[in-house]
């Protein structure tokens, strides 16, 4: 195919210049000064065969770059998302309201539109970031069940055990809601796993925006999705899920652990150079109300997942 392209491409200018070179009219003689760049190159080449190495070298990177091509909806990367609802009671099978709702949560938070975006300290107004990404509801899949809670080995994902295979889970994010158990919130599989079980789960009761009065409380504010879509992205928790771990983002302080709760500002990490926390970091698990922002190098890994190579690359192809 890239033989053709090229071949394809040196027979037009071939063309272009042969019609230059023997007729003489004015239109030609017009068409030979635009050719004059062809002629320049063609002497070039000769007096420097090095040039044709470098011009091939141009050629390759500009057609790895055309390969990076995007589909962007106005200006975004936009995930339609699979939403898979397992239920056994009236509570479990969520409206398709309280669905748009998470949806509408993770359009905020993943383009800093939430409400809270301002309460970011001044510490980090330099890191905080718009991710610019954009959901959009694909379908809703139900399914009655008889199952009470489903663990967290992706039962949910699989017909054959009485859950729901993905739908196209190379283009589109897939969503479970069902009683996970065990007091989990969510979970998600990070990029590189098998595509049959991508996607993220997250249990019933903390889909999407509750009342503050409510049993969701304090996670009704769909945060849990938030935090499980950042792992899908290739986010890590910000402690690095080991005392003073690492996240592999810069711009995030080490924190010695996760904190829960609302912590007060500042908190003091323990680790070294005891930098202020970023407790407010969706990648904490604090509760929903304590998170409201993702940093600038949180933002770079999940850019280069959808590069050209990248494991979700194939998300934001056209
Ligand atoms: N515990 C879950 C996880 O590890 C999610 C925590 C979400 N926190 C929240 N405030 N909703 O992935
Ligand atoms: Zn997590
Ligand atoms: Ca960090």
């Amino acid at each position: 195919m890239k033989k053709i392209c090229l071949s394809l491409a040196s027979l037009v200018l071939l063309f272009s210049c042969q019609n230059d070179d023997t007729v003489e009219n004015n239109s030609a003689r017009l068409s030979k000064r635009a050719c004059a760049s062809q002629e320049v190159l063609e002497r070039q080449l000769k007096e420097n065969p090095s040039l044709a190495i470098k011009m091939n070298q141009i050629e390759a990177f500009t057609e790895n770059a055309m390969l990076n091509q995007q589909r962007l909806v106005n200006g975004k990367i936009e995930i339609p998302v699979v939403v898979n609802v397992l239920y056994r009671t009236a509570a479990e099978n969520i409206s398709d309201a309280q669905i748009q709702s998470q949806i509408d949560v993770l359009n905020a938070d993943f383009n800093a539109t939430n409400a809270d975006y301002n309460l970011v300290p001044s510490l980090f107004s330099g890191v905080k970031a718009n991710v610019g990404i954009s959901f959009v509801l694909d379908q809703v899949i139900r399914k009655a069940t008889t199952k009470t809670s489903w663990g967290t080995r992706d039962a949910m994902k699989k017909t054959k055990q009485g859950g729901i295979n993905p739908t196209s889970p190379t283009t589109k994010l897939n969503f479970w809601v069902c009683t996970i158990g065990g007091g989990i919130l969510g979970y998600a599989q990070f990029p590189g796993g098998t595509s049959a079980t991508d996607g993220v789960v997250c249990d019933s009761k903390y889909v999407g925006v509750t009342s503050n009065s409510g049993s969701s409380y304090p996670y009704n504010l769909g945060r849990t999705a938030t935090h499980e879509v950042g792992h899908w992205l290739n986010l890590r928790h910000i402690w690095g899920d080991t005392t003073c771990g690492s996240d592999l983002v810069a711009d995030t302080p080490s924190h010695n652990a996760a904190n829960y709760g609302v912590p007060t500002y500042p908190h003091l990490s323990t680790c070294a150079g005891t930098p202020v926390e970023m407790t407010m970091n969706y990648m904490d698990y604090t509760d929903d109300r304590g998170m409201y922002m993702f940093s600038a190098g949180q933002k770079a890994r999940i850019d280069a997942i959808f590069l050209s190579g990248g494991p979700r690359f194939s998300f934001a192809q056209p």
